[in-house]
C-alpha cells in the first residue's frame, strides 16, 4: 500500500458522494446539504494533504515537477467552486448546474492522479518512500479535517 493506493481509495469515496448528491432533488434539501458538507470538508482536507505530502516530492524530480504544479492549480479551481457552492442555497436551481461543473473538474483531476501521475510517480520515487507517505497523509487529513470542523 503506497500513497497512490491511499489516494485512489479516497477518490472512490468522493465519487460515491458526488453520485449521491447528483441524484438528490431540490426538495431533498437536508440530504443534499449534509452530503455536500461531508464532501467539501473531505475534499479540501484531501487537497491540503496531497499538497503537503505528495506535491513537494513530485517537485523534486524533473519528470514529475509539472505534474505537481498542475495538481496545485486544479485543486485551486475545484476549491473555488466549492466555496461558491457553499454560498448558494442548495435548493437554488443553479446549484446543481454548478455542482456538475465541479464534478467534471474532479473527474478529470482524479483520473490524472490515478493514471499518469501514479505511473510516473512510481517510476521516479522510491517505493519505500511512497509507502511511508501513507501515514503522513492520514495524519495530515485528520489535522485538516479537525481544523475545518472547529471553524464550521
Ligand atoms: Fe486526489
Ligand atoms: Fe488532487
Amino acid at each position: 500500500m503506497d500513497i497512490f493506493d491511499e489516494m485512489k481509495k479516497e477518490h472512490k469515496g468522493f465519487r460515491k458522494l458526488v453520485e449521491d448528491i447528483t441524484e438528490t432533488t431540490e426538495r431533498a434539501v437536508k440530504t443534499r446539504e449534509k452530503k455536500f458538507m461531508e464532501l467539501s470538508t473531505d475534499l479540501m482536507a484531501h487537497h491540503k494533504a496531497e499538497e503537503k505530502v505528495l506535491v513537494p516530492v513530485l517537485k523534486e524530480h524533473k519528470e514529475t515537477k509539472i505534474m505537481g504544479i498542475e495538481i496545485e492549480e486544479e485543486h485551486h479551481v475545484a476549491d473555488q467552486i466549492v466555496y461558491e457552492l457553499r454560498d448558494i442555497p442548495v435548493d437554488n436551481e443553479n446549484w446543481l448546474v454548478k455542482f456538475k461543473v465541479l464534478k467534471e473538474i474532479m473527474d478529470h483531476h482524479m483520473k490524472e492522479e490515478e493514471n499518469e501521475i501514479t505511473k510516473k510517480g512510481r517510476e521516479v520515487i522510491e517505493k519505500d518512500r511512497l509507502e511511508k507517505m501513507v501515514g503522513k497523509f492520514e495524519k495530515e487529513m485528520q489535522k485538516r479535517k479537525e481544523e475545518m470542523m472547529a471553524k464550521a
